[in-house]
């Protein structure tokens, strides 16, 4: 039986040039899809996948996303009193048990890899966790990691999730060079960050969902950097195939959006505009019109 996955690690350090200058004084995981931050996307996924712990690898300028987490108490009575009792369940949804948030502060953007090993002393040894990058979302009948966490539960060892992305994309992402491909799930035999097309592996490319063993944090110990000069996670995890140790890639169900990006930004929340039963009906209504105005125009 292996052990289940109750921690998960939110890399939120980044400095998110993307969305300048938006981003000069708001953390990209406080933007909102709709009217949820892409944050409380990522904390619902990982509680319906069973995380229980969550640690937040933060920088300077992220405060609003500690504060997004605590009670709002004059917020919370003024609503009980004009009896406003659904969007009280709704910010319930933001709190956290006493003690189940932490935040590391990652003191430089050195890379993702370093992120995640600014946490290595929230994690017990032999204690697998998950690392969820809150601007992939993923939307989908079954949480992504909840599909992963299930599928972990067989496998052990790492898992990273992975999507089939066109070639001349494949330098967007790390990319998995495949030993075995069992359909849902694949066996890696390499991973590479970045490559050109012509020197990828293959078109399967990791996305920001990741089950780890703590091996992967002795492994970033040695903190060499990689591709971009940054530290990178990927080059941890291929560690662990040298090592001999499993790691696979999981084809999730569901529709991923890079809302790291300003096109995947506008397209969730185009989506998730669509997708939601309070807005649907004129929302779809006003696409149909300005879809119609810019054909006509042009
Ligand atoms: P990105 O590659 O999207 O970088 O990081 P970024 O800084 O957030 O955004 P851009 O590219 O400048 O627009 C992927 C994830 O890794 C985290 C980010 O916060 C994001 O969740 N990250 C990245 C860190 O926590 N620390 C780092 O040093 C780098």
């Amino acid at each position: 039986m292996k052990r289940k996955v109750t921690k998960a690690v939110f890399p939120v350090a980044g400095l998110g040039t993307r969305f300048l200058p938006a981003t000069k004084a708001i953390p990209k995981e406080i933007m909102t899809l709709v009217d949820r931050p892409l944050i409380q996307y990522a904390i619902d996924e990982a509680r319906a996948a069973g995380i229980k712990e969550f640690i937040f690898v933060t920088s300077r300028g992220k405060s609003a996303l500690e504060d997004y987490f605590d009670h709002a108490p004059e917020l919370e009575s003024s609503l009980r009193k004009k009896g406003k009792t659904e969007l009280l369940e709704t910010l319930k949804t933001t709190n956290m048990d006493s003690g189940a948030i932490a935040y590391i502060r990652q003191h430089k953007a050195l890379g993702l890899g370093h992120a995640v090993w600014c946490a290595r002393r929230l994690i017990a040894p032999n204690e697998p966790f998950a690392v969820m990058l809150p601007d992939d979302v993923i939307a989908g009948e079954k949480p992504c990691l909840q599909q992963m966490t299930e599928a972990y539960e067989e496998t052990g060892g790492c898992m990273v999730a992975a999507m089939e992305v066109p070639k001349d994309k494949v330098k967007s992402y790390g990319v998995l060079d495949v030993s075995e491909d069992m359909g849902h799930m694949v066996k890696v035999r390499g991973m590479v960050e970045k490559p050109a097309p012509e020197d990828a592996p293959s078109n399967l490319a990791v996305i920001g969902r990741y089950i780890l063993t703590p091996d992967v944090l002795s492994n970033l110990n040695k903190k060499k950097s990689g591709a971009g000069g940054e530290i990178q996670l990927t080059d941890a995890i291929a560690q662990e195939i040298r090592e001999e140790r499993g790691v696979y890639g999981f084809r999730f169900q569901g529709q991923r959006f890079d809302c790291g990006s300003k096109a995947g930004f506008l397209q969730a929340t185009v989506a998730f505009g669509m997708s939601r039963d309070d807005l649907k009906d004129e929302f779809t209504q006003y696409l149909h019109e300005a879809v119609a105005m810019s054909k006509a125009a042009q």
